[in-house]
Order: structure tokens, then sequence, then C-alpha cells
């Protein structure tokens, strides 16, 4: 066997028998990093690179110590989006706004889901028929969805997915599609995870969507989007104005891991919040994301508003079903803000915290 075929075989069951292993941890891997080495001379020119980064971002450094430390941690993203690449080839892997931050800034900087804990007595959507959903669906196409946001350098992800979801079922409700503010979340609501010490809604710290729903059902529903503006930091007061409600939640519940279920309730109840690991997002540009490994540790918060199965190139690669994501980082970022990921075998945990909300009918309307 020659050192080439020896090599492939390796890495195939490197690849297989870690199954299990986070994405991050694959990044580690020699063999991985071996194959990818090769492909490194070929990255062309990361200075070019950086310049055009720098320039399309608006990027600067405020010394040269730090424009050498980004650039550094620049080439490694270069890398890593090669890597990504290779494990997820439907989808294309680039630069990103975020190519000039380190995994763990990421991480603490534009995520913010915290562990989910579901209470034993978290209430659970009745199971729907599923014999008559149609092929492709998009609440976009059906004025449910608002302009993508951006949550900026702060981990509130969970109030972007919370907002998301009553937003779609508030338009539902009333017919009206309106704006929900975030901030409120962000500033207002520290409820906690009853089953789990600790777990509490906190700001830019993250939160959870559930957690979330409960606090928008006690005090009584959130405001405009307009009327408590977004900031992106958590440390001014609650100014909450409980005469400015304009969407209420009448309940919440969780849908159960099958991807039917989550269709049916997609379709008949709106957008729905869900948990996701966000690893191949911070190097994604567009493309149905399918990696062959993805860890399903859940970190971030978004929005489930459709799914479909055509438009999935290139050629080679077979029509596959895939889940439409709204995320909250901006338009510039992946598909005019949208992720896409494939249906089938809960890739990135996607299928693996999913909530559904609805919305009553407010009298401040
Ligand atoms: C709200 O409650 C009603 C009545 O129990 C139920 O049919 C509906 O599915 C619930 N909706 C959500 C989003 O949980």
């Amino acid at each position: 066997m020659d050192r080439l075929s020896l090599l492939y075989l390796l890495l195939l069951t490197s690849l297989l028998s870690s199954a299990v292993a986070t994405v991050d941890s694959l990044d580690e891997d020699p063999l991985i990093r071996e194959v990818v080495d090769d492909a490194e001379d070929h990255l062309l020119n990361a200075e070019h690179h950086f310049t055009l980064f720098k320039s399309k971002y608006g990027k600067t450094y405020a010394s040269q110590e730090e424009h050498d430390f980004r650039f550094r941690i620049f080439k490694a993203n270069l890398r890593r989006a090669k890597r990504h690449q290779l494990l997820d080839p439907s989808a294309v892997h680039g630069v990103t706004k975020f190519s000039d931050l380190t995994p763990s800034e990421f991480r603490r900087q534009f995520l913010g889901l915290k562990k989910l804990h579901l209470p034993s007595d978290a209430q659970k959507a009745p199971i729907l028929p599923t014999n008559n959903l149609p092929t492709d669906f998009d609440w976009r196409d059906h004025g449910a969805v608002t302009a993508v946001k951006d949550q900026g350098s702060c981990g509130s992800c969970w109030s972007f997915s919370t907002t998301g979801a009553l937003e779609g079922a508030h338009y539902l409700e009333t017919g009206e599609l309106v704006s929900l503010s975030e901030q409120q979340l962000v500033d207002c609501d520290h409820e906690c995870d009853p089953e789990e010490y600790g777990a509490c809604d906190s700001g830019c710290n993250g939160g959870l969507m559930t957690s979330a729903f409960e606090y928008t059902l006690k005090v009584g529903g959130l405001e405009r989007e307009e009327d408590y503006p977004y900031t992106g930091t958590d440390r001014g007061p609650c100014k909450f104005d409980k005469s400015k409600i304009v969407a209420s939640v009448s309940n919440f519940s969780v849908v159960s891991l099958d991807e039917d279920q989550i269709a049916a309730n997609l379709v008949k109840n709106g957008p729905l919040a869900v948990g996701i690991n966000a690893v191949f997002m911070q190097t994604y540009i567009g493309g149905v994301s399918c990696p062959y490994i993805c860890s399903r540790h859940l970190d971030h918060g978004v929005l489930l508003v459709g799914y479909g199965s055509a438009g999935y190139a290139p050629i080679r690669f077979k029509e596959k079903p895939y889940w439409i994501i709204k995320n909250s980082w901006g338009e510039k970022w992946g598909e005019n803000g949208y992720y896409k990921i494939c249906r089938g075998r809960n890739i990135c945990g996607v299928d693996s915290m999913v909530s559904t909300v609805a919305a009553m009918r407010t009298t401040a309307d």
C-alpha cells in the first residue's frame, strides 16, 4: 500500500472513529492538519486577503502589535475555513467578518446560548399530522419575518431568537408584522431555568429562549423595537414600560426531536426558536451546510423560518433537504443574513432544542 492510500485510509478511519468529537478537537487532529497543510501552500497570498478583509469590514487596529496579532489569527482562520470546506463540501467557507477573531473570542462575543436543561414539566407541543406538509416552505414568502438584525458583539443571540418567534406568532394572530425589542429582554429578563441553578438569562452573557418566553408571559409582553431600541450592551437599567406592550405570549411549548414534527409546527405556528452549534457558521459564506461531523453542543440561538430541497448546488451533491435559518449577525453575513443547514440527521444539534410560541391579541395595538 503506498503512502497516499495509507494516509487516506487513516484519515477515513479517524473521521469515522471520531464521530462524536467536536470539530474544534478535529482541528487539532495531526492527520487532518497534514492534509490541510498541503493546501495551505496554495492559500493565495494571505496578506492580500487580509487587506481586502480590512477594507471590506472597515477594520482598524490600535497598534502595530494588535495588527500583527490579528493577522496571525486571520491566517489561522484561513486554514480553519479550508478545513471546514473539506468537512462541509456543499457549503462555501471562507473569509467572514469574524476572520480576525479566535474561536473563543467568537464564542464569547457573538453567540450566547446557555445550556438547556429542559424542566421535566416543560409543556410539550401536541403531535401534529404530517401527511400534508408542503415540500418547500418559507415564512419570508408569507410576510412573517422581519429584516435581519445584528446582535453586535454581545452574547444576546437568545433574545433575537425569542423576538423572531414572537414576531411570527404575533403576525399569525394579528396580521401585523411588528419588530420587537431584544433590548427589553437583555435589560429586564433575568428569568432562571427552574431546574438548573445559575442558568439565568443574563443579557450579553447568554440566555435561553424558553426562559425568555416565560419572562414575556409573566410581564405581559414585549415593546416595539423603536420604543425600546437595541444598544448591544447590558449595562443599562431596565426601562420596560408596560403601557407600550405590543405583543404578548399566550403559551409556548417544546417541540420533539422528530423532523416532521418540527416542520409541522413551523408551518402551523410560525417561525421556531432553535438552538444550534455554530462552529461552521464562523466561516460560512453560503450554500447548504452539511458537515460530515459537527458537534451537537448547542451554543447559538437562531430562528427556523422554512425548509426546502431545491437549489442545492453544486450538481455533484444530490439534492438534499435543508432548513432555512435566520441569524442575527447582520445582512452581510451568510446568504443575506441567512444560513442553510441540511435536514435529516440532527446536524449540529439543530433539531435538539426547538420551541414554539403562540401570541395573544393585545389591547395596546
Ligand atoms: C397553546 O395551547 C393550545 C391549547 O392547549 C395548543 O393547542 C397549542 O398548540 C399551544 N401552542 C403552542 C405554541 O404551544
